[in-house]
């Protein structure tokens, strides 16, 4: 996609799973597929936000990798033992049972930039998930268990582009932890 042709895009920084998170997040994934039906995420889209920004005019975007390129923070391992369902927006979910030190961490290091630089974001409090299943309706029914095990390395800045009705999502920048 030749991105010098919109206005603006729509972005998101989020942490990527690896080859092999993603393949267990797919199978858990299909797993509660079997109980609440819905739309499953593909695994090479499957992601973690860590602060949706939504429509950002394309000549700001420099100041966007500028600032993410400031960040500093240690890698972390995630342990997701959680899934759930949010009713409200009829997603399933897969969470860490608890939030890593340094997950808040570069949250709210993300954010103070974004705030100091100027950008709007969702400023809801952080709910950290992994979306599996999208239009699910699991009621009351008992879901699967499982945990997996990922290791965040690195974070993204992520765009979405809405193609032949699918989401996808092109990568902008990626950034080391430390
Ligand atoms: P979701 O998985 O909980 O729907 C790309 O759309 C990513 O940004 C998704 O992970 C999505 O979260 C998240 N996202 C979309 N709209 C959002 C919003 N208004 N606030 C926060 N996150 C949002």
């Amino acid at each position: 996609m030749d991105i010098n042709k919109l206005a603006t895009m729509r972005l998101f920084f989020a942490l990527w799973p690896g080859e092999m998170a993603s393949a267990e997040l797919a199978e858990a994934g299909e797993r509660l597929h079997g109980v609440c039906g819905g739309r499953r995420t593909r695994a090479e889209t499957t992601h973690m936000t860590l602060a949706f920004l939504g429509e950002v005019e394309l000549e700001r975007i420099g100041d966007l990798l500028a600032l993410a390129g400031e960040i500093r923070a240690p890698s972390f391992g995630l342990r997701l033992a959680r899934f759930g369902w949010w009713p409200h927006n009829r997603i399933v979910w897969a969470a860490p049972d608890e939030t890593p030190a340094e997950l808040t961490l570069l949250v709210d290091a993300l954010r103070g930039s974004l705030l100091g630089a100027g950008f709007r974001f969702d400023a809801r409090p952080f709910a950290p998930h992994v979306t599996l299943l999208r239009k699910a309706d699991c009621g009351k029914l008992p879901l699967p268990t499982g945990v997996i095990e990922w290791r965040a390395e690195d974070f993204v800045l992520a765009g979405s582009v809405l193609g032949e009705g699918v989401a996808a999502y092109e990568m902008v920048g990626r950034w080391p932890l430390l």
